[in-house]
């Protein structure tokens, strides 16, 4: 600008001090600047949305990312200065891709009642739509349609501040989450010119960003002999890697990952399509059979992310190319199937106290925070496991739930509940409870093997004492454990 140019050095330095102490105030106080959160709801124990936002504003979250248009949560956003990202969902992609009526109406439903008050900046179409391939002929050729028909129809309304995008996992790369070295990275064959080409023509044509998920504690986990933790917390330690293809340095996992995506998208021929990060994070805890989920690694991974994003330092192939990130999650979320770890992802408790502190602006410095206790899970547990109807299940015993989750184990597998019937050796204790511990555990023990896991609702949780001891109060089941153990 003329002016400012012209303005005398002394003015304009002074003008900059006021301005950045007014950034930082404002930043510190509004929530601006900080990277993002996701603000996952599968949980049946999480505050409500008004409490739920003064928590992500205590974060210092910049922006927050919801994976649905929940009128409740966009009203109570109204009027702060978090930018928000809502979500189509995946069931409705075919409906508005075939048709610009049921796209308009879903905008006029549920974004034009919110916005500008509510400052919806993206407008996601999908959930890591490319990875249910039970969705791939009806969801995937209508994913770029659908995000068509809702560009245009925000264009017809002259809504010009939202982007469409659509987030995708790793594995939309052919190589999958580590697709070592980054340069060799390209987009999966039953996807890259049929949806993925199309997909990066709307993102390039629109200056909109490719969002993806990326998770470097899934790849460190399973490759936690080969690659350091350090390396996957932004810690360093020395540890580098060079990718042979390109010459690139790389100081840390995320930015293996994201060079892996920038390049795979170079190769069909969009070289200029920016990134965000749709989720990326640690978990704070996780089950006993899995590794390196605490409060700890997940402090420092998130903490680092934060104060590394607030210097935009880009990635070694896009070096200073800014990135929008949302660190998953606000909450742990009780009800996510699956591996311990799903539930534990959160800064806070379902309970709305912090698992550890953080600051989202990244300007705390990381060394700066207390020390938090030495984790246990850093390498794999050695010795049995066993999986057991949880603690919280047996006290608050809910007889039809534990009965039908019982009645389920018990009809797969072979033999599973043969020895907790009548005159069996493991009848005693007639319990639904001591009955479904043990049912739990025969059914987990078979079939882990093939991706079952000790989840049943929320009821069952992996334990190291062996259960056929009683170690607790009342004894729950006293039938030995026969055919347990895992290596
Ligand atoms: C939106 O969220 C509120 C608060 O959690 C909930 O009560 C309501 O049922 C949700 N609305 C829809 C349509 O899911
Ligand atoms: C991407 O967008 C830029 C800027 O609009 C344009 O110059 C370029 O041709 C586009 N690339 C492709 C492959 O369409
Ligand atoms: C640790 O890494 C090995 C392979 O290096 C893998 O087989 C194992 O599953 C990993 N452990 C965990 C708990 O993920
Ligand atoms: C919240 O939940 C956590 C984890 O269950 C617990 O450690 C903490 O004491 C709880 N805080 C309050 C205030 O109840
Ligand atoms: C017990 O479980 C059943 C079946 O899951 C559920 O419908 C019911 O609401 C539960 N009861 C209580 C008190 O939580
Ligand atoms: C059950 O037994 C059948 C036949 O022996 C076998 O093929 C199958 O793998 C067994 N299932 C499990 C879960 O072990
Ligand atoms: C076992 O417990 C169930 C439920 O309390 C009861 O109906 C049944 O009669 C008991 N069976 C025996 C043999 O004690």
């Amino acid at each position: 600008m003329a002016a400012s140019m012209a303005a005398p050095p002394l003015r304009a330095f002074t003008v900059l001090l006021l301005y950045a102490a007014f950034y930082y105030h404002a930043a510190v106080v509004s929530g601006h600047g900080g990277i993002g959160v996701n603000y996952g709801r599968v949980a049946d124990n999480i505050p409500p949305p008004r409490r739920s936002v003064e928590l992500i504003r205590a974060l210092g979250a910049g922006s927050v990312k919801i994976y649905d248009a929940n009128a409740t949560v966009l009203r109570a956003l109204a009027g702060t200065h978090t930018t928000v990202s809502i979500m189509v969902p995946n069931e409705i992609i075919p409906d508005i891709a075939a048709s610009a009526a049921a796209a308009d109406k879903w905008v006029a439903e549920n974004l034009v009642p919110y916005h500008p008050a509510t400052r919806i900046k993206f407008l996601l179409v999908g959930n890591e739509v490319l990875s249910d391939y039970s969705i791939s002929a009806s969801a995937w050729p209508r994913l770029v349609p659908a995000m068509d028909n809702l560009h245009r129809s925000l264009r017809n309304r002259r809504i010009t501040s939202v982007k469409v995008g659509t987030t995708l996992a790793m594995d939309a790369l052919a190589s999958g989450a580590f697709p070592r070295p980054p340069s060799a990275a390209a987009f999966r064959a039953d996807i890259a010119d049929a949806v993925v080409r199309p997909l990066l023509h709307f993102l390039n044509g629109t200056n909109s960003y490719y969002f993806v998920d990326a998770y470097p504690y899934f790849v460190w986990a399973l490759n936690n002999r080969t690659v350091p933790l350090d390396y996957a917390l932004f810690r360093g330690g020395g540890y580098h890697y060079v990718d042979p293809g390109t010459g690139l340095r790389y100081t840390n996992l995320l930015d293996e990952m994201l060079d892996a995506v920038a390049l795979a998208m170079a190769k069909l021929g969009y070289p200029r399509v920016k990134l965000a990060i749709a989720e990326t994070g640690w978990p704070n805890g996780g089950d006993y059979d899995q590794i390196g989920g605490n409060a700890r690694n997940a402090a420092a991974y998130n903490r680092n992310l934060a104060a590394r994003m607030a210097r935009n330092p880009g990635t070694p192939a896009r070096p200073g190319a800014r990135m929008p990130v949302f660190v998953f999650s606000l909450y742990n979320e009780d009800l996510k199937p699956g591996p311990g770890t799903e539930r534990c992802w959160g800064m806070y408790y379902a309970n709305g106290t912090a698992v550890y502190p953080i600051d989202l602006t990244g300007r705390r410095p990381p060394s700066s925070y207390p020390p938090l206790p030495a984790p246990g899970n850093d390498v794999p547990h050695k010795g049995p496991i066993w999986c057991v109807l949880s603690e919280n299940a047996r006290k608050e015993m809910n007889e039809t739930a534990v009965g039908d989750a019982l009645a389920y184990a018990c009809g797969q597998g072979n033999e599973t509940c043969d020895a907790i019937q009548p005159g069996k050796k493991c009848f005693l204790p007639n319990t639904t409870a001591a009955h479904a511990s043990y049912a739990f555990n025969s059914y987990w023990q078979q079939l882990r093997k093939t991706g079952a896991t000790c989840y049943f609702n929320n009821l069952a949780e992996q334990t190291i004492k062996d259960p056929s001891k009683c170690p607790h109060e009342t004894p729950y089941i006293c039938c030995p454990f026969g055919t347990v153990l895992i290596d």
